[in-house]
């Protein structure tokens, strides 16, 4: 059976095509179409999935899309009348995102992809996210936890899964809009002059240099009430009446002034110091109230794993917490827990459960994507009058791992890309994770982050408790780095590149059968510095998608500050110019 996956018109679009129950392609649109976080209909994925199996329109047995878009309209459409007259500004522009396409979702995708309209399914939106989490997790039986923004109405759920001769996901619970951990987190994104659904990592960053001194105001804005669950104080909130602003006047009578997003970031001023307090209040909440969930969830299921997705799920800090403080021996998070991640969600979804297919054991890494080409790598390199190599496996692996000693950059590109926001082997920055300057280089020559912003290491899965301080189940959860971890105290003057400033990391734990080239690598690395540790940051420049093509990544390598750029067995260093080449000499 051949069912494919799309998620489309809010954040991250993308597809997923499932053959006989298991995943053979999935691609963010953002890859192909070099827009990032893409959110239009995502019909070069859906291209390329099907290009990939060597498939037609005409030969799928479904398309699913990842939400049901008349709900969604109704839940906005309610809303809008429920704040009425406050809301009648933002009415054309709900009518605008929802009606203009998300309504009429069958009719698009019946004309875009020329499939019959009685073949295009829909799931809840939660449920997507669920199956995304469960369904290609290892766990057979599992409590199931989601939080994101909102889908149709629920922004929270909770139930739990069984997989086996017949699968199923129950949502037993759920929070419904406006009430949202995710909006809540958004919220003070924007507040802190971030943009929203995109740099709620940022916040997460920010956090580690203050301290939680604002617990209380948060605690104003959202309630715990008596069910385990939460509510916002509509007041605070504008998120729930107009899409122009998502907190109110009392919100900023409470925390103070917003932070214009121009403004750079300084904590050693007192006003820095003051969003910091607030990002690390925000996330201390966020946290405590996941833990509780989560929690409660464990003891009322009294199930071992708990398979955690949604936006939310991105939030390392919290994944880690989870693990440690609600009982659960192990948190699976999918490496694509967001919206994206939904396509292949929905297409699982409606293979398990709408058509009974038998359960299949899906392969547990996150390598969906198109290949990369080391030959039209080689051919542009040279065509460039740059230097090319072409090693083999294990000749490659040594000289890149002397480029690393020697302090350079290497962009490294191996097989199918990644599926989900994180790069995790195969579209990777690869650097010495020793020294501050070497993240201090990346965020000057390539990256042009906030100083604030950390860069994460990845390790070998055996060495891995050497450096951090993993708990039980902790190599799993960082196996898609979805955890933050401490470094060992005695490590983080030596990992100080990817030792954020509260001493954590979000660390890969790489086993070698997840990604053999680049574990080869980081054993090749450790007997040359003494630690399999690299840094490991996505390969892409400020503003860019990932690149996802050969040509791509040298295209970034050519414009800035990497040294040496890998695909397959070729290897391409800069030819040194005479300017370079003084300062060197320098
Ligand atoms: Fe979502």
């Amino acid at each position: 059976m051949k069912i494919l996956g799309i998620s489309a018109h809010y954040h991250d679009s993308a597809a997923a095509l499932v053959v006989d129950g298991v995943p053979v392609a999935a691609v963010q649109e953002e890859r192909l179409s070099r827009r990032k976080n893409d959110a239009g209909f995502p019909l070069n994925a859906v291209e390329w999935c099907l290009d990939h199996a060597k498939l037609d329109p005409g030969d799928l047995d479904a398309v699913v899309f990842y939400e049901r878009s008349m709900l969604k309209f109704a839940r906005i459409l309610t809303c809008t009348l429920r704040a009425f007259p406050q809301s009648w500004r933002s009415f054309p522009h709900a009518m605008k995102n929802s009606l203009g396409e998300k309504v009429w979702v069958r009719g698009l995708i019946a004309s875009h992809l020329g499939v019959d309209r009685r073949k295009i399914l829909f799931t809840g939106h939660h449920e997507a996210h669920a199956a995304a989490a469960f369904l290609a997790s290892p766990s057979p039986r599992a409590a199931i936890l989601t939080a994101d923004g909102v889908g149709e109405w629920a922004t929270l759920t909770a139930g739990t899964g069984a997989r086996g001769e017949k699968t199923t996901i129950s949502l037993l619970r759920e929070v419904r809009f406006p009430h949202s951990l995710g909006m809540l987190y958004s919220t003070f994104t924007a507040y802190l002059g971030f943009a929203v659904n995109e740099d709620e990592y940022k916040v997460m960053g920010l956090a580690a240099y203050g301290r939680p001194t604002m617990v209380d105001q948060v605690r104003k804005v959202i309630r715990r009430t008596p069910d385990g669950a939460f509510a916002i104080v509509p007041e605070y909130f504008e998120y729930q009446t107009t899409a122009a602003r998502s907190y109110s006047s009392s919100f900023v009578d409470l925390f103070g002034p917003p932070r214009p997003s121009y403004e750079p970031i300084d904590v050693a001023t007192a006003e820095g110091r003051r969003f910091a307090d607030i990002a690390a209040s925000v996330q201390r909440v966020l946290e405590d109230t996941l833990v509780d969930i989560a929690r409660a969830l464990q003891q009322e299921t009294k199930l071992p794993d708990l398979c955690f997705g949604g936006g939310v799920a991105l939030n390392g800090l919290a994944n880690a917490r989870i693990l440690a403080e609600s009982g659960f021996e192990r948190v699976f998070v999918p490496p694509a827990p967001g919206d994206a991640g939904c396509a292949l969600g929905a297409a699982l979804y409606a293979d398990r459960v709408y058509f009974n297919n038998p359960d299949r054991d899906i392969p547990d890494h996150p390598f969906w994507g198109p290949a990369v080409d080391a030959a039209h790598l080689a051919r542009a390199a040279r065509e460039d009058d740059q230097h090319v190599d072409e090693l083999d496996d294990a000749a490659l692996v040594e000289r890149v791992a002397d480029d690393l000693a020697a302090n350079r950059i290497v962009g490294w590109m191996d097989g199918a890309s990644e599926y989900g926001p994180r790069a995790l082997g195969h579209r990777s920055l690869l650097a010495a994770p020793h020294a501050t300057a070497m993240r201090d280089r990346l965020n000057r020559d390539i990256k042009h982050r906030e100083e604030f912003r950390p860069f994460a290491p990845v390790v070998t899965a055996e060495a891995a408790d050497r450096y951090f301080d993993l708990p039980a189940g902790g190599a799993r959860l960082a196996r898609f780095m979805s955890g933050v971890f401490p470094v060992r105290p005695e490590w983080r003057a030596g990992l100080a590149a990817v030792t954020h400033m509260d001493g954590s990391a979000r660390v890969q734990v790489l086993e070698r059968s997840m990604a053999p080239r680049l574990h080869a690598l980081l054993e090749a690395y450790g007997r040359r510095s003494g630690i399999p540790v690299l840094l490991n940051t996505s390969f892409n420049v400020a503003g860019e998608p990932i690149v996802n093509t050969a040509l791509e990544g040298y295209s970034t390598f050519r414009r800035c500050g990497i040294d040496a750029l890998v695909a397959g067995p070729a290897i391409v260093t800069k030819r040194a110019t005479a300017s370079a080449k003084r300062e060197h000499v320098a």
